[in-house]
């Protein structure tokens, strides 16, 4: 299974609400669509009991030879501000989507299974051609007063939304 966060802000009370929920669905790679802002975030995100984690940098992740140093202790990835790989047998494209073009752009291109993003911090499924776009909404909960995050199943394609 895929988890899939955006958003965390610092809220590390959300962190360790919805790792928990994660783990009840085994997840094997998370991916976070950034905005964790500060490094001390990350170590509760160790949390989430998955075998791999890849995350982009989001607008508000200003101390980022900081995130990148703290993501290397923990074994986790924070590649830069764009993500393009295969995850569990998907081509996938992840970005935080400051740019709507871009996510768009990513999803119309045919070339990925998975097109993830955040920002908005409203969740969004749906999808584009044969590519599955998915915003998990945001794990702080500090906009929509709406925590959520998100799961994967790579096999079926299909997504669930978790309130928590
Ligand atoms: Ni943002």
């Amino acid at each position: 299974m895929i988890g899939i966060v955006s958003d965390t802000h610092d809220n590390l009370e959300a962190v360790r609400e919805f790792a928990p929920e994660l783990n009840e669905f085994g997840v094997d790679v998370l991916l976070h669509a950034g905005d964790y802002i500060a490094p001390f975030t990350l170590p509760e995100l160790a949390r989430v009991e998955c075998e791999e984690f890849i995350g982009v940098f989001g607008n508000n992740d200003g101390e980022r030879d900081f995130l990148r140093e703290k993501a290397e202790e923990l074994g986790f990835e924070i590649v830069g501000e764009v993500f393009t790989g295969e995850v569990l047998g998907l081509k996938v494209a992840m970005v935080h989507g400051v740019h709507e073009e871009v996510v768009e752009a990513f999803a119309a291109s045919g070339e990925y299974d998975l097109v993830v993003y955040g920002h908005t911090h409203e969740p969004d499924v749906r999808k584009v051609g044969d590519t599955l776009v998915v915003n998990p909404g945001e794990a702080c909960g500090y906009v929509t007063g709406e925590r959520s995050v998100a799961v994967l199943d790579p096999d079926k394609l299909e997504v669930e939304i978790i309130k928590f």
